[in-house]
């Protein structure tokens, strides 16, 4: 039976961490726990910054967006040296149960300690939604709902204009948000990991488009699909004719207050973590799976292959263009 339990947040923040993190504690002490938290990640953990909190540490964050906990990336925490000295860290304080929220990567650190017998639960944390052990990642729904904010706006221009206007969201290697994000604003193109379409194939769909009266477009790119998307504008406006802009939405994607679904998903996610521990669980990351909550082994969950949605594809094939 754990007794003492810590929080941190790790990777990039994403909307309703705060949230989890409300809950974690709240429900931590419910159950009799000494609840501790860790600032700025594993990087905090080595340096220390860990404080134990009560309940009213967590008061009035619910809504807010971002972590009040920081977050940090830290490339040397795949040292086991360096994760040794993050075990010995917390067997100094005695906390025996680790709660990280973060991405994939974060999960890694996590599987590290409690292989030196800490016992971690992780809670996937991050606006991408690339974790294949959940459908749903904390975060993801109000980013998803942020971009289609910034698509509505840039459509009233683009339409007025008449121009061609290409949109890069974030996802890192996973489409999610730009396949959801573009089904959910009807956009002509969409170009992800999951839906490729190289700039010669942007370019003929356009005279296809132009050929049908179609005056402007708008086009959402997952990044890291194209090395430079200005480059890309500059391409198609080159061979097509047609004015084109390129607009990358950046960090604005991760910020803001999250959504409703966040929220509670998030808080369902902390109150399953501390009930895990205190049920003997370790080494496990939580999920939902058609709308059920998931434990599943870290190991288990980080060698499971993400497989793109089908019938979303089928959608845009159909509906969008
Ligand atoms: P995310 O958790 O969102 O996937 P990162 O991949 O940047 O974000 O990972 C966050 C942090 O997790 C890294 O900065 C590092 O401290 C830790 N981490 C990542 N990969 C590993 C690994 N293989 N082993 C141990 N720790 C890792
Ligand atoms: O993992 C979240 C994410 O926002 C990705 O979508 C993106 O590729 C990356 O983090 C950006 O990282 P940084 O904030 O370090 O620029």
């Amino acid at each position: 039976m754990v007794h003492k339990v810590a929080v941190l947040t790790s990777g990039g923040d994403a909307p309703g961490m705060n949230a989890c993190i409300r809950a974690v504690i709240r429900t931590g002490i419910k159950y009799g726990l000494d609840m501790f938290v860790i600032y700025e990640g594993y990087k905090g953990l080595l340096n220390g910054k860990i404080e134990q909190v009560d309940r009213n540490f967590v008061s009035d964050i619910i809504n807010r967006g971002g972590t009040i906990l920081n977050s940090a990336r830290l490339p040397e925490f795949k040292n086991p040296e360096v994760q040794k000295r993050a075990a010995e860290i917390l067997n100094n304080i005695g906390i025996d149960g680790l709660i990280v929220i973060g991405g994939d990567g974060s999960y890694r650190g996590a599987q590290a300690l409690s292989r030196l017998g800490i016992n971690t639960i992780g809670l996937p944390g991050t606006i991408d939604n690339d974790i294949a052990s959940t459908d749903y990642t904390i975060g993801y729904d109000t980013c998803l709902n942020t971009i289609c904010e910034c698509v509505d706006k840039i459509r009233d221009t683009a339409t007025s204009h008449q121009r061609c206007t290409l949109i890069e969201v974030m996802g890192n290697h996973c489409g999610d948000l730009a396949i959801n994000s573009g089904i959910a604003e009807g956009v002509e193109m969409i170009v992800s990991a999951d839906h490729p379409m190289n700039e010669q194939q942007i370019v003929e769909k356009l005279g296809q488009l132009q050929g049908g009266k179609k005056k402007h477009s708008l086009i959402i790119v997952s990044e890291k699909q194209f090395a430079n998307v200005y480059d890309v504008a500059k391409y198609i406006e080159k061979e097509t004719g047609i004015e084109t802009r390129a607009e990358v939405l950046g960090h604005l994607q991760r910020g803001g207050s999250p959504s409703a679904r966040d929220r509670i998903l998030a808080t369902e996610f902390g109150v399953e973590a501390i009930k895990a521990l205190v049920n003997g669980e370790t080494s496990i990351c939580i999920g939902i799976k058609n709308d059920k909550m998931v434990h599943i082994d870290i190991e288990e969950a980080l060698a499971m292959p993400r497989i793109p949605n089908r019938n979303l594809l089928e959608v845009i094939k159909l509906v969008n263009r």
